[in-house]
């Protein structure tokens, strides 16, 4: 049986996505964009479990506007929303792009292609490495190419990437077996066939995660403190300023990484800078047949 916190959650994370979609347009601000999501996951009853992404061109994932960002949706971006919601601590991730140029709504169909058919692969018994060939096979046929070194994941309770991964290549390292009743997010990252498929790490990272319980710091122990309200989830600076206020909180947060309290998650860029499109579904393996948590867009 599903636990109903995960139906809830996916609810709540599929409707949000829907959403945002809708208002994703050029010029429209990022973070106005990721302040929506997040609010409206909190008004549906549920918490973001990470910061949403909102990942432009050849921006693969992990942008989240940082306080008072002022970059805005460009011209035919092709723009990523990928959102995580979580109901005591049960997790659905769930992602789509709009294509902002109708020369990449293609590419999108495809990654949608790939995620359908991983979905139908995973199954009890299943080897992850499998689920990644089927996916690959589909990306591939359709004339596009797997970001290489991008999973999906198995999700538990409050933790994000629960140690085994789905990839999008066949021939990953993934050594682990589906079981039934885990949940995994199925994410097909895609691009062009000549782009090099693998993405790097940009320089900046907006998106943080607490390693450690406490911090040696005086000056700082307060801000730990509200940090671990977010429970080792992922999380965003723009969550703190109300309390801490902008500077405090950007010169806390690199201390914080700087003495190992904290992790930060770099951006991550197509490392020859060509588009990249993402679809993602959260999915309950069950023993007979699955449960997709979070549906597609209709
Ligand atoms: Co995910």
């Amino acid at each position: 049986m599903v636990p109903e916190e995960y139906r809830k959650s996916g609810r709540i994370a599929a409707k949000c996505l829907r959403e945002v979609c809708r208002i994703v347009e050029p010029g429209k601000k990022i973070l106005e964009l990721c302040e929506f999501a997040e609010e409206l996951i909190r008004k549906e009853g549920g918490l973001p479990a990470f910061p949403c992404n909102i990942s432009v061109n050849e921006v693969a994932a992990h942008y989240s506007s940082p306080p008072g960002d002022e970059s805005v949706i460009p011209d035919k971006g092709v723009v990523k929303v990928d959102l995580g919601v979580h109901v005591d601590g049960y997790i659905t991730d769930t992602a789509f792009t709009v294509a902002l140029d109708p020369k990449y709504e293609e590419m999108v169909q495809v990654a949608e292609e790939a995620l359908e058919e991983g979905m139908v692969a995973i199954a009890p018994g299943v080897r992850l490495s499998e689920v990644g060939k089927v996916i690959e096979r589909t990306i591939k046929r359709a004339g596009y190419k797997p970001i290489e070194n991008l999973t999906g994941h198995l999700l538990s309770r409050y933790v994000l990437h629960a140690g085994k991964s789905v990839p999008n290549v066949g021939k990953a390292k993934e050594k682990g077996v589906v079981r039934a009743g885990e949940v995994y997010a199925i994410e097909p990252f895609i691009t062009l066939p000549s782009a090099k498929g693998w993405v790097i790490e940009g320089g900046q990272a907006f998106i943080y995660r607490a390693i450690k319980p406490k911090t040696k710091e005086k000056k700082y122990k307060k801000l730990m403190e509200a940090i671990r309200k977010f429970k080792g989830l992922p999380f965003s600076g723009r969550w703190l300023v109300k309390p801490f206020g902008e500077d405090f909180v950007k010169s806390g947060l690199n201390a914080l990484v700087k003495e190992g309290s904290l992790m930060a998650y770099p951006v991550l860029i197509e490392k020859s800078k060509k588009v990249v499109a993402q679809v993602e579904a959260t999915i309950y393996v069950g023993e007979n047949s699955n449960v997709i948590l979070t549906p597609l867009l209709a």
